[in-house]
């Protein structure tokens, strides 16, 4: 392998560099940069951009939302008192947004000194939320990384341009998922030319047109996230999420010249497996919703064909792929593009999660604020998604609509009953929507070039060393049993008060 040489030394190679890393105080950069700073002390330095008035309140941040974390615990017990000696030695908060151009760092002597010295730049930021507005994620999915490719190419010392995307780039496909770059315009549909420009510019003229007549901030909110949804799914994505950072890696892909660029795709990303400590978990996304609200009772059926393969990928497996590729294929200017994920190597069936959440629930039940155990069911499954939206009907839209009558009858009466019903069926309406394709996904995500890598750390003797991640190493039933959910329930549901 060609790479074979830097995998035995990926400490070395990181050894006195200047790395810069967006999204620190998200859930997946939080877990690279403890490892960076737990794995190498040596590194130069790490500049961390984050979002903040000025370089004052981002170190503000960098302690309390990131070093305070309990996925630091492991760092602070090693240097103990000196730990924030260690800290401020190596790292240098920035404060900045992706959004804007020069990251939005304002200090020219600050912009300057990272020019001159940054090798490595891991651009982990961006907006995660599958129905954001569509000017947001515009601007932080799809200019955000062209901001940080424009920045790159000031860094006169650039080894690495290293974006974190996402496997749901290819949107709703069947079949294997190959590793395979974006053209520029290309659609999932093949129906339009995409134009990113002309998507700003839309963006833009409804926002001009919402606030020139007036609308509330929610009602703009509203009509944002409509847009996005409607662009999304016209070009042929599943949201305005996936749709988002696809147009990111099309501007990085034309845009990029020589710069050496690794697109990294991760699948699902869960707890972290091994890393600074099994279990770890920040920031409620995709099935933890599923798993969270179940575990508090409130969700008892769901539109799921129990075969589908949910492709999982622990955090601290990402974070070692990425440390692994940014080593590897520095210097060269390639564009290199890896899927990390499970379905290929280690399928988890969506039925093993479904019965080990039962059992999980069953053993060990949420307790309510007054002190009662929450009794779990078994999930009432619905095959297709025509059926759960017959059931809907049933069970919510038909009483909601007697309800409506009544409420204009009785209205005092009725009014919060109407109003509460009228919530969760239209919550459970755009949940579901927004996740229908993961619930009958019948994709599996290609890691050809992953797995080259990990042959090649098989030679080096390190696949199940520091930097493993080989989904084929996991347990699904004893990971699902023994850290996923109690991590879920420990990080995300025991921070939230139980109803
Ligand atoms: N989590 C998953 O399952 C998953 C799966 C596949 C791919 N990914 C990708 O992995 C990356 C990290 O995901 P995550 O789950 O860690 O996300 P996350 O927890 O939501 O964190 C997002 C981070 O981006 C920052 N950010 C957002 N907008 C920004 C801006 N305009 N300028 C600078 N920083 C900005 C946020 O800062 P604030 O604190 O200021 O908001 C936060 O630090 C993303 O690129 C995502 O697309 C995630």
């Amino acid at each position: 392998m060609a790479f074979q040489m830097e995998l035995a030394c990926i400490l070395q190679s990181l050894e006195h560099k200047s790395i810069l890393v967006t999204g620190s105080t998200g859930f997946l950069a939080k877990i690279f940069v403890e490892k960076l700073l737990r794995v190498q002390p040596h590194m130069k330095r790490l500049f961390l951009l984050i979002r903040a008035t000025n370089d004052e309140t981002a170190r503000q941040r960098l302690q309390n939302d990131v070093m305070e974390k309990e996925v630091f615990r492991i760092l602070r017990e090693k240097h103990g008192k000196d730990f924030y000696s260690f800290i401020w030695d190596k790292v240098t908060p920035v404060a900045g947004d992706i959004a804007c151009e020069n990251l939005g760092i304002e200090e020219k002597s600050m912009k300057e000194e990272m020019w001159r010295e940054i090798n490595v730049i891991v651009n982990v930021a961006a907006t995660t939320n599958f129905d954001e507005r569509y000017d947001v994620s515009l601007i932080t999915n799809t200019m955000g990384a062209k901001h940080v490719l424009e920045f790159a190419k000031k860094c006169v010392k650039l080894e690495i341009l290293l974006h974190v995307s996402t496997a749901y780039v290819s949107g709703e496909k069947a079949g294997l998922i190959l590793e395979k770059p974006f053209n520029m315009g290309e659609t999932l549909n093949g129906i339009m030319r995409l134009d990113i420009e002309a998507e700003m510019k839309l963006a833009n003229e409804r926002l001009r047109e919402l606030r020139d007549n007036g609308a509330s901030r929610k009602a703009e909110t509203i009509a944002m996230k409509e847009l996005g949804i409607q662009r999304a799914r016209f070009f042929g994505w599943p949201n305005t999420y996936a749709f988002t950072k696809a147009m990111g890696e099309m501007l990085l892909g034309q845009l990029r010249e020589n710069v050496p660029l690794v697109i990294m795709r991760p699948t699902i990303i869960s707890t972290t497996y091994r890393e600074p400590f099994p279990g770890w978990i920040e920031g409620t996304r995709t099935f933890d919703v599923f798993i969270m609200n179940y575990g508090k009772g409130k969700l008892r059926c769901v539109p799921i064909d129990r075969r589908m393969i949910l492709d999982v990928i622990p955090g601290d497996m990402v974070v070692n792929a990425m440390m692994v590729s940014m080593v590897a294929h520095s210097n060269q200017p390639s564009l290199f593009i890896y899927q990390i994920g499970s379905s290929v190597r280690n399928p988890l069936c969506i039925s093993m999660l479904i019965d080990s959440a039962y059992h999980y629930f069953s053993k060990n039940p949420c307790i309510t604020n007054d002190g009662k155990p929450i009794r779990v069911s078994t999930l009432t499954i619905f095959n297709t998604m025509a059926s759960f939206r017959r059931y809907m009907t049933l069970r919510y839209k038909i009483p909601l609509k007697g309800l409506g009558l009544a409420n204009v009858v009785f209205f005092q009466h009725f009014n919060r009953l109407y109003r509460d019903s009228s919530r969760k069926y239209n919550f459970i309406n755009r949940l579901m929507g927004l996740y229908e394709h993961f619930f009958f996904f019948k994709g599996r995500f290609d890691d050809f070039n992953s797995e080259k890598f990990r042959a090649a750390m098989k030679d080096d003797g390190m696949v199940d060393g520091m930097f493993c991640f080989d989904p084929k190493c996991i347990d699904w039933e004893e990971y699902l049993m023994k850290i996923h959910i109690p991590g879920v329930v420990k990080y995300l549901l025991e921070s939230k008060l139980v109803k």
